[in-house]
């Protein structure tokens, strides 16, 4: 049995105004009527072939507790617990809380981290992907999930593996593993042809990444591990300690604990796989027509091209009249109007706002 374990803390900024500060892009349903979130959960449960899927462990915080609990309830999904952080630390402590949580019931249970902002459509091949990690988990190994880079993503982690793969789907040791690289090492890792983007879903055994953490960041795993013994329940959610949370550095899994373990392996991911990081990205998700154009809610175009037209306000129509490259989506109360090379910076709009009070 594996027990999946859901990160739902982030903000998303870059998909405002749809995505909020205190609704975020997770919890809204982006392309058709379900959430990521909900997509998430559902693509972690139930049996596959050589594995099934446990209760699911939820890591989020205060604000978003209830949509969680609601959006679980509507996929008919009873977690096993969900974790409350006191404040937004990053991905490390947040996951080194749930695999503490999961190995003081069983220190060989085996978890699979998945963030909770990506589309992944083959449900079926995702399954098979986690089912050949299986091995290299039980076997001690932090495995990843490698894609086929197309370009040089400077936003995600790259993998080295110790060879090309096979074909068969098999994990293979990793040589390396680089966050976030800046754009030249990003454009020489891509033209070797030797490097995988990082996924972002890994699987281990709970007390394998505990080591992880005793070995390499030993600080952050005494602070975590208090405020998990520590931890409180509150209506049903089990509310992790704030004074000794606080301690536990802000920062990544990938930085904290990836970049410097050395029991690394890889199964490569060849079905499509997406970080809905942007509107661009959401864009080329939702079926836009042979011009490009992608409308929703009372949206029409009129001689557009490569365009995201969204009205999320009821009755609020939005027409676009020969537009080409933009994203428009209107709110009751905001409306973003933006060229669509440039959705990656939506995020400045919102500190724009942020500032102005
Ligand atoms: N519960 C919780 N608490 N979740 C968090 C927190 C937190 O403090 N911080 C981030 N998350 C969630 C985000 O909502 C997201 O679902 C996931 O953890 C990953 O965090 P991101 O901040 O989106 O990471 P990233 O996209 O920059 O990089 C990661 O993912 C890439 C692929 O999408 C890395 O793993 C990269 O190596 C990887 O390529
Ligand atoms: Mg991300």
């Amino acid at each position: 049995e594996i027990t999946p374990v859901i990160l739902a803390g982030g903000s998303g900024t870059r998909l405002w105004p749809l995505s909020r500060k205190s609704y975020p892009k997770q919890f809204v349903p982006l392309l058709g009527d379900t959430t990521l979130f909900q997509s998430v959960a559902r693509r972690l449960s139930g049996a596959a072939e050589n594995f099934s899927f446990g209760q699911p462990l939820i890591l989020t915080n205060s604000l978003f507790r209830f949509i969680v609990a609601e959006q679980l309830a509507k996929e008919n999904i009873d977690p096993a617990a969900i974790l409350i952080e006191p404040d937004g630390r990053n991905t490390a402590p947040a996951i080194l809380a749930a695999a503490l949580h999961l190995a003081a019931r069983n220190p060989d249970a085996v978890m699979l981290v998945a963030p909770s902002d990506h589309v992944v459509p083959d449900v079926a091949a995702f399954h098979q992907a986690v089912g050949k990690g299986l091995d290299a988990a039980l076997a001690g190994d932090l495995v990843t999930f490698g894609i086929s880079p197309t370009r040089p993503e400077t936003g995600y982690g790259y993998l080295q593996a110790q060879s090309r793969p096979d074909g068969s789907g098999a994990p293979i040791k990793l040589a390396s593993f680089v966050e976030k690289p800046d754009l030249a090492r990003a454009e020489e890792m891509l033209a070797t042809g030797d490097y995988l983007w990082n996924a972002g879903i890994f699987l281990f055994a709970a007390k394998d990444l505990i080591a992880a953490f005793e070995q390499h960041a030993p600080s952050i795993l005494s602070a975590v591990r208090a405020a998990v013994e520590q931890a409180e329940s509150d209506l049903g959610f089990l509310r992790l300690a704030a004074e000794p949370w606080g301690k536990a550095e802000s920062v990544a899994i990938d930085y904290a604990i990836m970049e410097r373990a050395d029991n690394l392996s890889v199964v490569p991911f060849d079905a499509e796989w997406s970080d809905l990081g942007g509107w661009d990205a959401v864009w080329s998700h939702s079926q836009p027509d042979g011009n490009g154009v992608a409308l929703s809610g009372g949206a029409t175009a009129l001689d557009c091209r490569d365009t995201l037209l969204r009205s999320e306000s009821e009755g609020l129509e939005i027409v676009g009249l020969g537009l080409s490259n933009i994203v428009a989506v209107a709110m009751n109360d905001a409306v973003l109007i933006a060229d669509k090379a440039r959705t990656q910076d939506v995020k400045l709009a919102v500190e724009a706002l942020q500032r102005k009070g």
